[in-house]
């Protein structure tokens, strides 16, 4: 076996890592906006020079609540597959079936969690920004796909809130400390949930013959063209919002729109799918897969 991970061990670790809502940010508490909320290794705003300082920020933020209503959706669509998943073993082992409810029951309090800071963004924030959606359309077409595709993209966006932890402590000096708490408090989650989902992703690679493994790649990459087309159609909205909080059109808003949409594949896309985690599972699964997914990586670096 490629990793140690096993049922029992990660609900005790998950149930020893669990947080309460009001531990991260109670209703009434109110962002700084007078500091950036993003890592700047995911929001990449600092560097558009066309932009000053103070408009750099305002789209960091803006880039914020583009996180805040990513993960919104991505949780959404994390818990039925859950739930799908449990069904089918209710009468088997039943660490794996708490294990995976508990898992869901945490997605579930991370969709109260990412609303909650949301909704105190839109208290604090000037402008209203504009998201893609609706989030049960989204949900609904991702999950059309064969369910080895789906947890694998489940899989690597687990990984990936590893990455942005990092980079937060990374920025750690200036950044607003309850957007920072968000990131860690979410990835304590999250890396309990990856060893789940990579159980998960092995139960259903087994016996697959590798035309089969093949095809649900072809499938993890058709979700991950339509999700890239959500990223490049959100970064138009958060140029939309960005102009109307700075007053002023962008004489290169296709340049910039370019750049923040590549941000954005990294931080959704990229920054899992080069996580070693979820090349170890691909490896195991299957080395071509591996290949596969090595090779269209650098798109969303
Ligand atoms: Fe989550
Ligand atoms: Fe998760």
């Amino acid at each position: 076996m490629y990793h140690d991970f096993n049922y029992e061990a990660t609900l005790a670790s998950s149930i020893r890592a669990q947080w309460q809502l009001d531990d991260v940010l109670k209703a009434d508490q109110e962002l700084d906006f007078s500091r950036r909320l993003m890592p700047e290794s995911l929001a990449r705003t600092a560097a558009i020079e066309t932009l000053n300082p103070f408009e750099q920020r305002v789209l960091n933020q803006i880039s914020a609540h583009q996180y805040l209503t990513i993960f919104g959706i991505v949780e959404e669509f994390i818990l039925p597959f859950l739930l799908d998943h449990a069904r089918p073993h209710l009468l088997g082992d039943d660490w794996r079936v708490r294990a995976i409810l508990n898992f869901a029951s945490e997605e579930a309090k991370h969709i109260h969690l990412f609303k909650r800071f949301h909704q105190a963004f839109v208290r604090g924030f000037p402008v209203e920004c504009q998201v893609i959606g609706p989030s049960e359309a989204i949900g609904a077409e991702i999950l059309k796909h064969d369910p080895l595709a789906v947890g694998l993209v489940i899989l690597m966006i687990e990984w990936m809130t590893q990455q942005h932890y990092l980079g937060s402590i990374r920025d750690d000096n200036d950044l607003d400390p309850l957007f920072r708490s968000l990131m860690k408090n979410h990835w304590m989650e999250e890396a309990q949930h990856a060893k789940l989902d990579t159980l998960i992703v092995d139960a259903l690679g087994e016996g697959r013959s590798e035309e089969q493994i093949d095809k649900a790649i072809d499938e993890f990459f058709e979700i991950g063209a339509f999700l890239d087309e959500g990223l490049k159609a959100q970064a138009g909205f958060n140029l939309d919002a960005l102009e109307l909080a700075i007053g002023r059109k962008l004489e290169n808003r296709d340049e910039i729109l370019a750049q923040q949409h590549q941000a954005a594949r990294w931080t959704y896309i990229g920054s899992g799918m080069v996580h070693e985690r979820f090349k170890t599972t691909l490896e195991s699964l299957s080395p071509r897969a591996a290949q596969r997914i090595a090779e269209a990586a650098p798109i969303f670096a």
